[in-house]
């Protein structure tokens, strides 16, 4: 089954072959993350492959290697287009770009302003004509302002395991098998227009290298105008007034919902095509024919919705599902965001399980012993967490001074950074806690050599190409592999979102800073940001969904929430299960962000039966994890081992924990 804890051995051995540790991509996120202001309702583990500004490969070490792919695509190659047209890109993987108005309220659908969605597909194990072919699911990683390609290019072949039915395919079954859809919401990645706050990728890293560290965060009031200070700097470049397709008017969630019912409708012209072409060939008989014709045409204006959102993905999903419900054949939605608390830019249910995660990460470590925690300690979790608690709080003020070596520099190891790191390990328990809590040992005797390192091997310098002077600012050219398009992104989206009822004033921010405080004294540092999101913003969205979100959707939502989730509280998927009648909530017995946080085959099993057949689990079911941190797996032979699992469960855990990492 799966390994005790791949990763916490590891970390002993020397640092070989970095590059291939995801585990520093962990906490690099995460910094990347709280860099952006991000809110982090996002999936994050998306996130980390690519090497952003902040990549983890160690370029210090070693010469960065050049790209070789046969295959380099560009979005660029594909003209959008009204209907579905899938081109190969990314050596297996599909592409298009959809061509819908820039603005679903405009009365002129056809007129002039157009925006072109990036989706990217893989797909499905049959072809369209085969009765086990099960249609194409959307999928949505968060953010606001996360990239929908980039999840599905991640993690997109996992996710298609998951749901479908289990392989081979020879052998006999009524099951389904799924095309899985990624796709890039309007503000975000390859979706044009394009929503760019800096002109270019060098401007954007000078400007996240000032962040001020988290440990200043929200002490002294220069700070808090400082921070607001840039925050409208921010929201200000983020729009370009009174330029006509001024990406940020146009990028709320309403109008994303729209181009995903857009992809709905021209997903059944597109199945419907396929079909034909298959059925003119030799060799079916008239009744298969009429059968294939049947199952895969185009019901125009009623093709519904398969989709799974994570986190702010929940948001996107709540939000088809109440301004289309009629259009709802599947519906997943994990990690929930209160839309009233969302769509009212309060920013106030987010925090209230967050510290419990760490008591019950303190627990495990108790439990598991001092082999397997290097903060044991005591006589029970509380003393682990009293221990951890002094540790961060002696960095607060004594921060730990590394000394250059090889061709690192002087560097500090702050309270900040480390809040990063455990925050990394609230997200993400499976690929992060243990790290956290063995960094956390060593700079309890002061040996910041590690931590100080992974610090700086983060950094990469992002140049201005010449293409970029020659093209000019914001252009394509500027936009180099360090560039982040989720900065602004995330801004965006949610000022948008709240359509000026976000009239805050300093005081206000100060006493929500103590409110928030009160609800988690681990998160509310970074947390409170997103409260500023829509400082600098002048000019209010085209359009937006007046509401209320709620709905009699045409089949019931899956509703997923942890018992401690870090930013998305059980109680959010039960209060939204009220708004859609009908609809099932699956509680998972685990802490982090998301239930794949902490995998758990259950609940792999109760969304895969969802897409299958429809069925929802019956109330009040509870799926347990696979896994703890320092206590390893769960289900234990009689050995003590980790309990082996058939070959179809091994097949459906290695697909979660590769989602998990
Ligand atoms: C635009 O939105 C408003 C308010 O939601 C609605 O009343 C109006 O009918 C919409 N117009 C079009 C053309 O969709
Ligand atoms: C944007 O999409 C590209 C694929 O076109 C992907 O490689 C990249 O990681 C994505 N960027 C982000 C920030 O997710
Ligand atoms: C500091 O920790 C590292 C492991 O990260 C270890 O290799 C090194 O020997 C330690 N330094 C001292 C002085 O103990
Ligand atoms: C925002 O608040 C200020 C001060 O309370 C008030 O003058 C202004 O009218 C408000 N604006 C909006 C859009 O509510
Ligand atoms: C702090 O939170 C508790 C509940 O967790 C609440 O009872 C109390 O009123 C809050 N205090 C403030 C000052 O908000
Ligand atoms: C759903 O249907 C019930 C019963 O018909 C009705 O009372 C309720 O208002 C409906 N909810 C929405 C949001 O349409």
């Amino acid at each position: 089954m799966m390994d005790e804890k791949r990763g916490y051995f590891e970390l002993r051995e020397e640092r070989v072959d970095l590059r291939k540790r995801k585990w520093r991509g962990v906490g690099i996120t995460i910094l990347l993350l709280l860099l952006l202001g991000v809110s982090f309702w996002g999936s994050g583990a998306w996130t980390w492959r690519d090497g952003w500004v902040y990549g983890f490969g160690d370029s210090r070490d070693e010469p960065e290697r050049e790209h070789t792919s046969k295959t380099v695509f560009s979005w660029s190659q594909i003209t959008p287009s009204k209907e579905l047209e899938y081109t190969p890109c990314f050596d297996d993987f599909l592409c298009a770009r959809l061509d819908v108005p820039l603005n679903w309220n405009a009365s002129d659908k056809e007129g002039e302003l157009r925006a072109a969605v990036a989706i990217v597909k893989v797909p499905a194990r049959v072809p369209v004509a085969d009765p086990r072919y099960g249609g194409s699911v959307l999928m949505n990683p968060g953010g606001p302002g996360e990239s929908g390609v980039n999840q599905v290019l991640s993690s997109g072949k996992q996710m298609q395991t998951i749901l479908d039915s289990p392989l081979p395919l020879s052998e006999p079954s009524n099951g389904k098998y799924f095309d899985i859809i990624g796709f890039d919401p309007r503000g975000v990645n390859n979706t044009t227009p394009r929503l760019r706050c800096f002109p270019d990728a060098f401007n954007q890293q000078y400007w996240l290298l000032k962040f001020p560290d988290y440990s200043f965060l929200w002490d002294y009031r220069s700070v808090l105008g400082m921070e607001w200070a840039r925050a409208e700097a921010m929201g200000a470049s983020c729009q370009r007034e009174g330029d006509e397709s001024d990406m940020a008017r146009y990028a709320n969630t309403a109008q994303t919902v729209n181009d995903m019912l857009e992809f709905v409708e021209r997903h059944g012209e597109w199945r419907e095509k396929m079909a034909e072409s298959i059925v003119t060939s030799e060799g079916i008989s008239a009744a298969e024919k009429k059968d294939i014709v049947e199952r895969t045409a185009w019901k125009k204006g009623n093709e519904k919705i398969q989709y799974w959102g994570i986190s702010y993905g929940t948001l996107l999903g709540q939000t088809f599902a109440a301004m289309h419900p009629d259009r709802v054949h599947r519906l997943v939605i994990d990690g929930v965001v209160d839309p009233d608390d969302h769509y009212s830019g309060t920013w106030l249910t987010q925090l209230q399980d967050s510290d419990q995660i760490v008591t019950k990460f303190c627990e495990y470590c108790y439990e598991a012993g001092p082999e397997k925690c290097p903060l044991w300690t005591g006589t029970s979790g509380k003393d682990v967490e009293i221990r951890l608690t002094r540790i961060m709080d002696d960095l607060k003020t004594n921060p730990i001074s590394v000394a250059a070596v090889g061709h690192y520099g002087p560097e500090v190891v702050t309270w900040g950074d480390m809040l990063l790191h455990l925050l990394s390990g609230m997200f993400f328990p499976y690929s992060s806690a243990e790290l956290f809590f063995d960094m956390l040992a060593e700079l309890e005797v002061r040996n910041g050599s590690r931590v100080g390192k992974m610090k700086q091997s983060g950094v990469r310098a992002a140049e201005i190409p010449a293409e970029c002077i020659r093209d000019g600012p914001f252009s394509d050219a500027c936009v180099t592999s360090h560039y982040i398009s989720g900065m602004g992104s995330f801004q965006s989206i949610s000022c948008m979102d709240i359509a000026g009822r976000n009239n805050i004033t300093k005081q206000d921010f100060r006493e929500y800073v103590v409110e928030l405080r009160n609800q988690s004294k681990w998160l509310y540092t970074s947390w409170a940001r997103n409260k500023l999101a829509c400082l600098g913003y002048t000019v209010p969205p085209v359009w937006f969904f007046e509401g209320p979100i709620a709905g009699n959707t045409s089949h019931p939502l899956l509703i997923i929430g942890n018992t401690h989730d870090t930013v998305t509280p059980l109680r959010n998927a039960r209060r939204v299960s009220t708004l859609f009648p009908g609809s099932a909530v699956l509680h998972q017995n685990s802490q982090g962000h998301c239930s794949y946080s902490s995998p758990s085959l259950c609940t792999g099993k109760t969304v895969r039966e969802y897409f299958q057949t429809g069925k929802t689990p019956p109330p009040d079911t509870v799926c347990e994890p696979e896994w703890k941190p320092f206590i390893g797996c769960l289900k234990k032979d009689t050995n003590g081992d980790c309990e082996k699992l058939n070959a179809d469960d091994q097949i459906l855990w290695d697909a979660m924990k590769g989602v998990a990492e």
